[in-house]
């Protein structure tokens, strides 16, 4: 596992865009696994300005959401798909066929949650974005998931309902449900990138990355993949033991 404190916010961004762009140009056709949330904000708007440069082309990429909600309606700007259609789609050469997630709208979720599945693994996705709850989830894998969990609905908990608050109109509450990528599916990828930046995230980053793995941290299971970067801010790293492994250009 490559940890890299990155100076700020901003050089974090840049740093895990500089990944992503390696990975993109390092194929002719490849299977990028994306997160949302308000860490991913930085790295999709410096990739998207990248393609606008001319300097990236997501031409031949497909990307793979790790999670949706399930209950909003299907135009609902805070859906994770409209989410990575305006942050990602709309800026770039990503065509919007290339954007694949599971259909919250099916009234057969289970089979959903399995098409997903099947599509995912055979995509094999080559690099995977990441970000960590303040519990310690990833995707929407919460304190308690197994780690050999597969894609499926999930109830979200009380916690990262009121983190994801902010990302929703006032007075609206996220959904109470959502499909996500197991946690042995992202372990599928051959490639792993966490994002962590703010104070918020230094104890679910330390518990994750220098204490035992265990379904209470789901994170944790990043351990057990032999091909994990991890960029956090030095809010974020505050209280991570370990140096860390790789320096990191200033922004
Ligand atoms: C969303 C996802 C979540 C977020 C995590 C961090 O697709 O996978 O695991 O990455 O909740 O979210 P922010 O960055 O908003 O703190």
């Amino acid at each position: 596992m490559r940890i890299v404190v990155a100076p700020d916010r901003a050089a974090a961004a840049q740093h895990a865009a500089d990944i992503v762009e390696r990975f993109v140009n390092s194929a002719v056709a490849t299977a990028l696994g994306i997160a949302t949330g308000e860490t991913m904000e930085g790295p999709l708007a410096e990739i998207a300005g990248r393609c606008q440069r001319g300097a990236l082309s997501l031409a031949h990429t497909e990307v793979y959401l790790l999670d949706e909600y399930v209950g909003l309606e299907p135009d609902d700007p805070c859906s994770f798909a409209s989410t990575v259609n305006r942050l990602l789609v709309q800026p770039t050469d990503l065509s919007p066929g290339a954007m694949h997630g599971p259909n919250p709208h099916n009234p057969d979720l289970y089979a959903e949650c399995a098409d997903y599945e099947r599509r995912v693994r055979a995509a094999r996705i080559g690099l995977q974005l990441l970000g960590i709850g303040t519990n310690g989830h990833i995707a929407f894998n919460e304190p308690g998931s197994s780690l050999a969990s597969s894609t499926r609905v999930v109830q979200l908990n009380e916690q990262t309902r009121s983190d994801n608050a902010r990302a929703f109109p006032d007075g609206t509450c996220p959904p109470r449900a959502a499909i996500t990528q197991g946690i042995a599916t992202i372990l599928l990828a051959r490639k792993l990138l966490l994002v962590a930046c703010g104070q918020p995230k230094a104890r679910p980053v330390a518990r994750a990355l220098e204490e035992p793995v265990t379904r209470s941290v789901p994170a944790s299971a990043l351990q057990l993949h032999p091909d994990v970067t991890v960029v956090v801010d030095p809010p974020a790293a505050a209280l991570l033991a370990d140096e860390p492994s790789q320096p990191c250009r200033p922004a």
